[in-house]
C-alpha cells in the first residue's frame, strides 16, 4: 500500500475483518445518502406544479410502503449490529490459549512498557510476529487510550483499574502508536511504535536488556522492602494469609462470596487492604499502601504474585465488566 492508501496498513489477525465492516458501512450509508438525495430531487422535478390552476392530488399514505421503508433499513441496522458485536467479541476479549503478556503504563505524556524478564522501554513496544500479545494497560493519571492503527484497535488506560489489549501482529514491520484520549497539553505527542520481530530475532532482542533482573525478581525486593514478606509467608503466625498459589485461583472472603485472585484483585487488596477482607482474617491488620506505590512497581509486585502461583489449567475470566 502507498502512502496515500485510505486504510493504515493491515498488520494484525483482525485487522482485515475490520476493514471489511467499514466498506460494508461505508457502501451502505453512501448508498441510503443517494437513495435519499435522488429521490428528493427526482420527485421534486417529476411532481412540480405545472400551472397556476393546478391542484394536487390528496395523498392519505400507503401502509404497505411505510412498513417497507421502516423494517427494511431496520433490518440493515440490525445486520450492522449483530456484525460489529462479534468483531467486537472477537478482538476484544483475549484468548484463552497462552499469551505473551506485556505491561504498558500510560503517564502524562509517555508509554512506559515493561516486559516480565525486566527489559523496559518508553514509547517503543517490541513484539514477535504471529504470537497472541496481551498488554495489561495500566495509567498513572489521567485516562489515556492506547491505539495502533495498523492493528486496528484502542483500548483505554483507565487510574485505579487495569485494561487488557490484545492482538496478533501478522507482519514484521515498525508502525505508529498513538495516545487516543485526550490527557493533557501533551497529548498529541504521546506517540510511539511498535516493532513487530521474526520471533528468533525477539528473543535475542528481549535477553539484550535485563540488567535489573526479571519483573519478578525485582517485585520480590518490593515484597521484602515493604515488610510484605514479615507477615505473607508460608506459615505465618496466622495474622495475614499466605501468598503461595493464591494468584489466579478462588478466595473466600468474610461476607461468603467467591472472588478470583486476579490482578484487579491483588492491585485493590495492596492499595486497600479492607476492602476486601478473606474469610478467617481481620481488618486494618495490613498497612494501606494507596498513594505510596507507583503503578510500575504494583505491576512488578503482582508478577512476583504470579510467579508464586501453579498456572490454574482453565484461565480465569476477568472479573471486570
Ligand atoms: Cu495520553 Cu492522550
Amino acid at each position: 500500500m502507498g502512502p496515500y492508501s485510505i486504510f493504515p496498513e493491515r498488520a494484525s489477525a483482525g485487522a482485515g475483518q475490520v476493514d471489511t465492516l467499514y466498506m460494508f458501512l461505508l457502501v451502505v450509508g453512501i448508498g441510503m445518502t443517494a437513495l435519499i438525495f435522488g429521490c428528493v430531487f427526482f420527485f421534486a422535478i417529476k411532481y412540480r406544479r405545472k400551472s397556476d390552476s393546478e391542484r394536487p392530488k390528496r395523498i392519505d399514505g400507503s401502509l404497505p410502503l411505510e412498513i417497507a421503508w421502516s423494517v427494511g433499513p431496520f433490518l440493515v441496522m440490525l445486520v450492522m449490529f449483530g456484525w460489529g458485536t462479534k468483531l467486537y467479541f472477537e478482538n476484544y476479549s483475549p484468548p484463552h490459549k497462552d499469551t505473551l503478556d506485556i505491561y504498558v503504563t500510560g503517564k502524562q505524556w509517555m508509554w512506559k512498557v515493561q516486559y516480565p524478564n525486566g527489559r523496559r522501554e518508553i514509547n517503543e513496544l517490541h513484539v514477535p510476529v504471529g504470537r497472541a500479545v496481551k498488554l495489561i494497560l495500566a495509567s498513572e493519571d489521567a485516562i489515556h487510550s492506547f491505539f495502533v492503527p495498523a492493528f486496528r484497535l484502542k483500548h483505554d488506560a483507565v487510574p485505579g483499574s487495569y485494561q487488557t489489549y490484545w492482538f496478533e501482529p501478522t507482519k514484521p514491520g515498525r508502525y505508529h502508536i498513538f495516545c487516543a484520549e485526550y490527557c493533557g497539553t501533551n497529548h498529541s505527542r504521546m506517540t510511539g511504535w511498535v516493532t513487530v520481530m521474526d520471533p528468533t530475532e525477539y528473543q535475542t532482542w528481549l535477553a539484550g536488556g535485563s540488567a535489573g533482573g526479571s519483573m519478578a525478581a525485582q517485585g520480590e525486593k518490593l515484597f521484602q522492602q515493604y515488610g510484605c514478606v514479615s507477615c505473607h509467608v508460608t506459615d505465618a503466625q496466622g495474622r495475614c494469609p499466605s501468598l503461595r498459589n493464591v494468584f489466579g485461583h478462588p478466595v473466600v472472603l468474610e461476607d461468603g462470596r467467591t472472588m478470583i485472585a486476579d490482578e484487579a484483585y491483588v492491585r485493590e487488596s495492596i492499595l486497600n487492604p479492607n476492602a476486601k477482607i478473606v474469610k478467617g482474617y481481620h481488618r486494618d491488620v495490613m498497612p494501606v499502601f494507596q498513594g505510596q506505590l507507583g503503578e510500575e512497581d504494583l505491576l512488578k509486585l503482582i508478577v512476583y504474585l504470579k510467579s508464586l502461583s501453579t498456572p490454574v489449567p482453565a484461565a480465569p475470566g476477568r472479573t471486570s465488566p
